[in-house]
């Protein structure tokens, strides 16, 4: 037997007492939502990994060097990862919104992938920056249908995309604080676990060390913590260029430290030190003269018939001396570097030599450090 159903009543409002009981959905919106995340995870089933270069050393060194070349993204650089995160991240907080632009504050290479990921979901997007900028990234950017808002002092940039946001009632992402946290760093095909899927038929398949540089210090975060997790025993080494905050920092357990000018090294290099850095997890930092990461990108060139912007070379410089300091101790194992972006858009800069005279750096002694440490193995460390 079943029990009379009380009669359905059509069309009666739920009650609900408004104070204790707030409703606030919206089914339209989440009916975008569902396409905007839908449109970013199908973005990325359509992507392919990067690929784990191998830099040509002699085998008898028994050390092995490998760059993880991330400017094969479809925006050219290492940022489309973070680009990707920053937005999945965002959207499933209900920070952006239909219609709302995404503002950022950049050194270009984030807002060139953000610009993108803008686009993808049909939302505005302005990117903030330093006016001294390359031209190549402005040009990237309006590419793929973003905004340039240029601002002349660097460190005006997270105040700028602050207010940006306040006024168009927009969304500030702010890679600078959730770059770290954006990233599923346990794995989810990161960086660090297509590092080592990409080394397992390798005679040292565990890097003994990985290098990245820090500009959020979302990748070396994000690296450092996979390793840790996964319990492997590489160490993680930040390579820091000239006028960055990160180094002194991390050196004199300081997170105060400031710095009065601004990184040369474009996308790396912080007057301050970002929210998204971690000391905690890195086991060592080196200071690198800008002439030297600008050296080891020209002679990157002639290893691999390939250009790579400056950050490239300040990692490079690292992965070298580690290189030189396990040759001279006799051990063997592999060490991995970042290829960061493409050096074509710093044709002005980094590959021009009047910008090089005009900013007083001479690459010409590095230039034969780096050249006689390919045939010897042994790296003068700088002076
Ligand atoms: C060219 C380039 N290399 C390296 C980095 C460093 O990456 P992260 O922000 O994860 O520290 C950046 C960051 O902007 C970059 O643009």
């Amino acid at each position: 037997m079943h029990e009379p159903q009380p009669k359905p009543q059509a069309n009666r409002a739920p009650v609900r007492a408004p104070e204790t009981d707030v409703d606030r959905s919206d089914p339209a919106y989440r009916l975008w939502l569902r396409q905007a995340v839908g449109q970013v995870q199908a973005d990325a089933n359509r992507s392919a990994d990067t690929h784990l270069l191998s830099i040509p050393l002699p085998a008898d060194w028994g050390v092995d060097l490998y760059l993880k070349d991330e400017s094969t993204h479809p925006t050219g650089s290492l940022k489309h990862r973070l680009a990707r995160s920053l937005f999945l991240y965002a959207l499933c907080n209900g920070w952006i919104r239909p219609g709302r632009p995404v503002i950022e504050a950049s050194s270009g290479s984030t807002a060139v992938s953000e610009a993108y990921f803008a686009r993808l979901i049909g939302v505005p997007f302005v990117a903030v920056m330093a006016r001294g900028t390359v031209r190549a990234k402005i040009d990237l950017i309006e590419l793929h249908g973003g905004r340039c808002h240029l601002v002349e002092d660097p460190g005006q940039v997270y105040e700028a995309a602050t207010r940006l946001a306040a006024e168009t009632g927009g969304h500030y992402m702010d890679q600078f604080t959730y770059a770290e946290r954006a990233t599923d760093w346990r794995g989810n095909n990161n960086i660090a676990e297509s590092i080592f899927r990409q080394l397992a038929a390798e005679r040292h398949p565990v890097p003994t060390w990985i290098v990245a540089t820090a500009g959020t210090g979302g990748t070396s975060a994000t690296i450092a913590r996979y390793v840790r997790y996964a319990q492997a025993t590489t160490g993680i080494c930040v390579a820091d260029p000239e006028n960055s905050a990160f180094f002194p920092s991390w050196r004199d357990h300081d997170p105060t430290a400031t710095t009065p000018t601004g990184s040369r090294i474009e996308g790396i290099g912080r007057q301050r030190v970002e929210p998204s850095f971690v000391p905690g997890a890195i086991d060592r930092m080196m200071r690198v003269p800008d002439a030297a990461s600008i050296a080891c990108v020209r002679v990157l060139e002639r290893l691999l018939g390939r250009r790579a912007g400056a950050s490239t070379g300040t990692g490079l410089w690292a992965a070298f001396r580690i290189v030189a300091e396990m040759r001279s101790r006799g051990e063997r194992g592999s060490v991995v570097g970042l290829l960061c972006d493409p050096g074509e858009r710093y044709l002005e800069k980094y590959y021009a030599d009047a910008w090089l005279t005009a900013q007083g750096i001479d690459i010409a002694p590095y230039m034969r450090r780096v050249e006689r440490f390919l045939v010897t193995g042994e790296l003068e460390p700088v002076g």
